[in-house]
């Protein structure tokens, strides 16, 4: 299997800015698996179809193309980059990633993009579902107070307009609810996970860590050089 960093946590954890730094400077391809399921309820809805008919979400998911790189998602040619970041669609893609049909679409993309080439991917559960065998396992995490801090200071995500942490806050906490407790591949910490206490930490100092422990988990090899 080519190089897989996987890397996992909850909702605000800072998983999205330390994949994509990380994936720049190793010069892996960067995938984020959260704005796939976005995607897909963003086409659902597109389509007008019901949210949680799970036939029809799945349809979706089969039928989906995915164009995704460092700062743009496509779906079937739909430019959705701003579009699924909004608090409508944080319940929407909680729903969708809900269903084991679409879950099991979705996993057999992200592996072929690791057939591809080496990939830093974030998402919920790379390392326990999508790579059990990932090169280097992170969780990523932070206190609930400091996720939603940073959930509302984030101008990508729809909230600067209200920018209230307590409403931040709330929504926050369902969601992560819905993870933790879903029934298929729940958020959950694989046991050869390295945990990463972001809280307080800035992204530069995070990001110099993780390229350390890839760095010496891959030993003689020069991850620099790009995709081999
Ligand atoms: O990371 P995010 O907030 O963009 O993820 C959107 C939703 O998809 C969120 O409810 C978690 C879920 N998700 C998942 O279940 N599995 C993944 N690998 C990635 C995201």
């Amino acid at each position: 299997m080519t190089k897989v960093l996987a890397i996992d946590g909850p909702s605000g954890a800072g998983k999205g800015t330390v994949a994509r730094e990380v994936a720049r400077a190793l010069n892996w391809t960067y995938v984020d698996t959260g704005a796939m399921y976005r995607a897909v309820a963003w086409k659902a809805r597109h389509e007008a179809i019901q949210i949680n008919d799970e036939d029809r979400v799945a349809a979706v998911a089969d039928a989906a193309v995915f164009e995704l790189d460092f700062d743009r998602v496509v779906i079937n040619g739909y430019d959705v980059t701003r579009l699924i970041r909004t608090p409508d669609m944080d319940v929407a893609a909680a729903t969708v990633a809900r269903m084991p049909s679409v879950r099991r679409l979705l996993v057999a993309r992200q592996r072929d993009y690791a057939a591809a080439g080496p990939v830093v991917m974030e998402g919920r559960d790379i390392g326990t579902v999508v790579f059990p065998d990932a090169t280097v396992k992170l969780y990523l995490d932070a206190t609930p107070e400091e996720r939603a801090s940073r959930r509302a200071k984030d101008p990508t995500h729809g909230f600067s307009r209200a920018g209230e942490i307590g409403v931040v806050a709330s929504a926050l906490a369902i969601r992560d609810r819905l993870d933790r407790t879903r029934q298929a591949s729940p958020l959950t910490r694989a046991d050869d996970a390295i945990l990463i206490e972001t809280t307080g930490v800035p992204a530069r100092d995070v990001v110099a860590r993780v390229l350390g422990i890839v760095r010496e988990r891959l030993g003689d090899e020069t991850p620099t050089d790009g995709r081999r």
